[in-house]
């Protein structure tokens, strides 16, 4: 049986696209479906063209899980990936998924990191302390913001003449690239310890 993931994304969804494509042909892993916890995101358009199923989770919903939690259970969701999900996984979501949440962040934790460290918040602060690099870094979730153990780091120059725009831009070629890849070392890696 195929290992099943749910993307979680609040946002426009541009990783949550990549990650579709990449594993539609899959022979072992496949994204069965997108929860988002806000109505006029970008990211039911992607849905939609993509053919892919789309749950609505108001946010109260979500820190509260238990309804989530037995969606999760009868999809038999294996893997939970937080692509621009900007809520706090409760505890109780945590525990039942233990080290099979994985997100992304946009910067090299355990820089820039924390409440209110998310999108051009991040890169506004890398840009004004002058960073030399930036870059995105992919870890499991814990109870936390971004503290969760690390799984991989990838870097890119910040020039001076960087503005919010093109090290956004940056940043998001880099988890295009990256994301699916590590995604699937991670499953399949887990997949041969449990066969
Ligand atoms: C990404 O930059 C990711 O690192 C962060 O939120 C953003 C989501 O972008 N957690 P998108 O919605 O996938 O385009």
């Amino acid at each position: 049986m195929k290992s099943k993931i749910a993307i979680f994304a609040s946002g426009r969804g541009s990783n949550a696209q990549r990650l579709i494509e990449f594993f539609k042909e899959h022979s072992e892993i496949e994204v069965d479906c997108l929860f988002c916890n806000r109505k006029e995101a970008g990211i039911y358009q992607v849905a939609h063209e993509l053919d892919v199923e789309i749950v609505y989770i108001p946010t109260a919903e979500f820190i509260e899980g238990k309804e989530l939690m037995e969606i999760l259970n009868k999809r038999k969701i294996d893997w939970i990936v937080l692509a621009g999900f900007l809520v706090k996984a409760p505890s109780a979501l945590i525990d039942l998924f233990q080290g099979r949440i994985v997100n992304i962040h946009p910067a090299l934790l355990p820089k820039f990191g924390g409440k209110g460290m998310y999108g051009d918040h991040v890169h506004n602060e890398v840009l004004k302390l002058k960073e030399k690099r930036s870059g995105i870094s992919i870890h499991f979730v814990d109870e936390n913001y971004d503290t969760g153990s690390m799984i991989a780091q990838f870097q890119c120059e910040v020039e001076p003449d960087d503005t919010i725009d093109t090290l956004r831009e940056k940043i998001q070629r880099l988890e295009h690239k990256h994301f699916p890849q590590v995604l699937e070392n991670l499953i399949l890696e887990s997949r041969n310890k449990r066969d």
